[in-house]
């Protein structure tokens, strides 16, 4: 009897210990101080992903947002500023992949926490055990490019209006965002690879470097078109603001129309992102789709860890995977006209 009373009272401070715990779990302390740096400005996508991640700080936690203006001495000038200025937590976007060891060597002596996102420290940089990195599982997004123009083509390349010059080969140029950038190489190599695998011959004509933004876009496409014009089949775009670039100089120069149906435009072109220009272009016939780079997800995953770690919680019941100790990814889907309307009601 009085064995069964111990076991019994042993399991009820067993459950209040479980209880507690997990409402300890995400509980950020009032007063705390967190700091987001991001690597510039007007960049579409990190400005739709910061609006949605500033906007969800757990309440009763300060924060501060930093804008490098693409210049690794000033994010690092901003970061010794913060370090020494009572922050509990840094949310980086880095300038520079190759600095983040430096910036963690940094923070550690101060004890402070970092949680990278979108631009991925390299592996032997990521030592210690409050530094995690959140981003896009950058291996999926070329594939699935690949895998949307894919079943556009179809089985019947050879002689379909896709195939214009009718050699059964893709001509395709690739418009590629940052140099070194992980996601601007993998996205590169994987488009490639992934359609070849699935049974196409590929032409790549050319890779112009256009730095993730519609004006160099534009510029480049201007080149490509002066040089391939209308041979060009296919424009991958490493994301949506150099396709849209592209897009706005076939349509100056009358390539585009914006009468026509994405189906009856003479190239096929697609992005990555599903910013909100991206998913517009889309809508209205230009862009013939993109995979998105779930940011919302990214964001969320983010804001997680915020709370785990601000609250000292033990991760014991933390909500997503983490990969070799510190990296959490998220693919995203792949999105056109005829799956947009459903894309935006449950986004
Ligand atoms: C990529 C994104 C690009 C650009 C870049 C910045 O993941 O697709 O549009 O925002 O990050 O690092």
């Amino acid at each position: 009897m009085i064995k069964y009373g111990i076991s019994k009272l042993i399991s009820c401070m067993l459950i209040l210990a479980i209880t507690l715990t997990v409402s300890l779990a995400g509980c950020a302390e009032e007063g705390q101080k967190i700091a987001f740096f991001k690597y510039k400005g007007g960049d579409t996508f990190i400005s739709e992903m910061m609006g949605y991640m500033t906007a969800r700080v757990p309440p009763g936690v300060a924060f501060e947002v930093r804008d490098a203006g693409n210049s690794q001495s000033v994010q690092n000038q901003q970061i010794v500023e913060l370090v020494s200025g009572g922050f509990d937590l840094l949310v980086i976007n880095a300038v520079d992949r190759l600095a983040c060891s430096s910036i963690i060597e940094k923070c550690a002596v101060e004890k402070i926490p970092i949680i990278f996102f979108n631009r991925e420290p390299p592996e032997d940089a990521l030592v210690g055990s409050d530094v995690f990195y959140v981003g896009a599982d950058t291996d999926s997004m070329g594939k699935k490019q690949a895998e949307m123009v894919a079943e556009l083509f179809g089985g019947d390349f050879v002689g379909s209006k896709f195939d214009k010059n009718g050699d059964n080969v893709v001509q395709t140029v690739i418009l590629k965002g940052e140099q070194g950038h992980q996601d601007a190489e993998k996205r590169t190599d994987n488009c490639i690879a992934h359609l070849k695998s699935l049974g196409y011959s590929v032409d790549v004509m050319a890779i112009e470097v256009a730095d993730w933004n519609r004006r160099d876009g534009y510029e480049a496409m201007k080149l490509l078109f002066e040089e391939y014009g209308d041979s060009i089949e296919l424009i991958f775009s490493n994301n949506d603001d150099m396709a849209l670039g592209a897009i706005d100089y076939l349509l100056d120069e009358g390539i585009f129309s914006q009468d026509k149906t994405v189906y009856e435009q003479s190239i096929v072109v697609v992005g990555v992102d599903g910013t909100e220009v991206g998913l517009e272009a889309i809508e209205k016939g230009l862009l013939y789709g993109t995979v998105n780079n779930d940011y919302k997800k990214q964001s969320d995953a983010i804001l997680t860890l915020v709370d785990y770690i601000l609250s000292g919680d033990s991760f014991r019941d933390f909500p997503y995977s983490i990969t070799r100790g510190h990296y959490i990814y998220f693919g995203g889907d792949i999105i056109t006209k005829a799956n947009l309307e459903e894309y935006l009601s449950i986004s």
